[in-house]
């Protein structure tokens, strides 16, 4: 998507905003430092200010949650635009037009064909539907939504339709417009075993997919049970990955419920498409689905954009827990709170809705059985109980054990606090025997249980010191590059023992920045601020094109503020510098010396005495690098 616009273009937009003005349009600044402004996040709640922005580096950073990047990755997050939108936007203001790689005859091929590809997706839409609504060969199609309970109106809102059970209802109808190829690539159409291009879809109720803008990319086709349908074919069969079609990022029906979801700050995540349409229709109109895939992190980034609690409102199976279980895995990276509801009897939303009798009834109904939701660790811990007999005390210290897993892997203090009380209460152990064995998994040998880090004070209490002495370089090389010039190569991301700090590493080098200057081309620092400054925004920049999460890491390194009290000095940078040395020398002997430990020096001194040569010259290049930074 970031392709579209002209990267010079997107270079000039940059340049000429302002994020203080930005930034200002939505939350109250004030000055805190010579290279900083504070104000309240409007990223996640708080009473004081850690929202930090530096109009230096024209980044932001909240220390409070992590929330980071450049003046596009702001507006992106605060006003809910895609990156294309943001853009122009922020160009309109800045008063430059923008170009797109369209504009190239390559570009406008690409850009054409996108378009296309879109085109062919909602004609085909509406050839289903039209299907629907008066084909003959529709007939069961429509028997079938009428026993479904799924109304008129619900098939004109979702614009459901119809593939006919023949292999060219579409083809005969498109060709006309559009290549073979385009179909194909469209996910319309598919080369069958023999070769033969057919329709993909056959004998199937339509449900088309949108994208965020309305924009239909793709369907999800329910098999009607009938005299054509294959023995073995899938229930949904849903649209291939395509150009406009990516399952990890898309939700059903969230072009209809971002404004509600938004509005109530609440949203549900159901399994099925079936179960969207009720739910709708009980006038819950907040639901969306994933398209035939797992739910994903994704997911659930896109829809933290809109709702800050979602309920994961999925059938009371395996299936529903296996989704949890993911959401557990990384929801703690998202400003939202999650729970989870199951329904009774092993039913989905849509049954659910259908027994309540449909309509308004079934929405106050489905809204009693919401209440019960439960909050998503707690609903881990709950789940990680059953099947087992608390009667019995080994089992109720397994239980606790297993329990504390689940607990720990939390980065909050107080949730990590609550939800080991919620274990000792479910247990049936006292809460200072769960309380205590919890601090021990954190004070014992190691550290205990290394948390998520997003380079946020918070966590930054436990991270061990030769990490600390990492990302001190790092924002040194991000901050100050003219202090580092010539004093790290591509050779010596070794020295960085965590392996986003070896990413991050790469990418500064990558990026030329601690070159001198001739050599930089077009960023070339030369020591002043200013420049230093447009050295963190191409960084974050940069990053933020590999992954949000990059972009955030390095938008923390620009505007964390480094340890040396006063500007940073060289003799700061050597002294840290060798630091990082000590470190890795120490790590090399560390491994030599695991080696030596396994060996015999009697026995084997051929191996022996060669790996101690090694280690006591490591040994001495740490004494003498100890000697010399003190
Ligand atoms: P369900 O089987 O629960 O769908 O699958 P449903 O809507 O409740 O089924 P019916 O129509 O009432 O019998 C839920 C979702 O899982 C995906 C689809 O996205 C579906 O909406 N799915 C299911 C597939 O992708 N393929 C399948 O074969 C089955
Ligand atoms: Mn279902």
């Amino acid at each position: 998507m970031a392709g579209l616009i002209r990267q010079e273009d997107l270079e000039a937009v940059r340049e000429r905003t302002d994020i203080v003005q930005v930034v200002s349009g939505y939350l109250q600044l004030k000055k805190a430092g010579r290279d900083s402004l504070v104000g309240i996040c409007p990223f996640h709640s708080e009473k004081t200010p850690s929202f930090s922005v530096s109009p230096g580096k024209q980044v932001y950073y909240c220390f409070g949650c992590g929330e980071g990047g450049n003046v596009f990755r702001f507006v992106e997050k605060v006003e809910s635009l895609s990156f294309v939108e943001v853009v122009e936007r922020l160009a309109k203001e800045a008063g430059v037009t923008l170009r797109y790689e369209g504009d190239t005859a390559a570009g406008r091929r690409a850009l054409g064909r996108r378009q296309a590809v879109h085109r062919a997706i909602s004609d085909a839409s509406r050839l289903y539907h039209r299907m629907l609504l008066d084909g003959s060969e529709a007939k069961d199609a429509r028997a079938y939504l009428a026993t479904r309970g799924i109304t008129p109106e619900s098939v004109e809102r979702f614009e459901i339709g119809y593939s006919p059970g023949y292999p060219d209802f579409l083809l005969k109808r498109l060709s006309k417009t559009y290549s073979p190829e385009l179909l194909v690539d469209a996910g319309l159409a598919t080369n069958d075993s023999g070769g033969a291009l057919r329709d993909r879809f056959r004998g199937r109720v339509m449900f088309p997919i949108h994208d965020l803008s309305g924009n239909a990319v793709g369907f999800g086709g329910r098999l009607l049970a009938g005299p054509h349908a294959a023995a073995n074919a899938p229930k949904y069969l849903n649209s291939p990955e395509t150009e406009v079609y990516h399952k990890g990022t898309l939700l059903y029906n969230l072009n209809r419920a971002k404004a509600d979801v938004t509005r109530s700050g609440r949203g549900f995540l159901v399994e099925g498409y079936t179960d969207v349409v009720a739910l709708d229709q009980a006038g819950v109109r907040t639901a969306v689905a994933t398209c035939g895939t797992a739910l994903g992190e994704d997911h659930i980034r896109l829809l933290s954009r809109f709702g800050d609690r979602i309920v994961l409102a999925f059938d009371s199976d395996e299936a529903g827990a296996r989704a949890a279980e993911r959401a557990f895995q990384f929801h703690q990276s998202y400003p939202v709170d999650l729970s989870v509801l199951v329904l009774p009897k092993g039913q989905d939303p849509a049954d659910f809705v259908l027994e309540a009798g449909g309509g308004e009834a079934a929405g106050t109904a489905f809204a009693h059985v919401m209440d019960q939701a439960v909050p998503l660790v707690e609903y881990m811990i709950s789940r990680s109980l059953v099947g087992r007999d608390l009667s019995d005390v080994e089992e109720r210290a397994r239980a606790v054990r297993v329990g504390l897993q689940i607990v720990a892997g939390l980065t909050e203090e107080v949730r990590r606090s609550e939800y080991a009380r919620i274990l000792a209460g479910k247990v049936g152990e006292p809460e200072m025997a769960v309380m205590l064995q919890l601090q021990q998994m954190f004070s014992g040998p190691g550290g205990g249980p290394q948390a998520e880090q997003r380079g946020s004070k918070n966590h930054r209490s436990r991270t061990p010191p030769e990490e600390e002495v990492e990302w001190e370089v790092l924002k040194l090389l991000v901050q100050a590059p003219h202090l580092c010039r010539g004093r790290l190569s591509p050779a010596d991301s070794e020295r960085f023992s965590k392996p986003t700090h070896r990413k991050v590493f790469e990418l500064i080098l990558d990026s030329g920045s601690t070159e001198p200057a001739a050599s930089n081309g077009s960023n070339g620092s030369n020591g002043s601020n200013g420049s230093n400054g447009s050295t963190a925004a191409s960084l974050v920049a940069t990053a933020q094109e590999r992954s949000e999460s990059l972009g955030r890491t390095l938008a923390a390194l620009s505007v964390e503020p480094l340890k040396s009290d006063l500007e940073p000095t060289l003799d700061y940078a050597d002294r840290l510098f060798l630091r990082l040395e000590e470190f890795s020398l120490k790590r090399q002997a560390d491994v030599i010396r695991k080696q030596l430990e396994r060996l015999n020096p009697i026995k084997q001194p051929a191996q022996y005495d060669p790996l101690f040569e090694q280690l006591a010259a490591l040994e001495g290049a740490r004494r003498r690098i100890r000697n010399a930074s003190e």
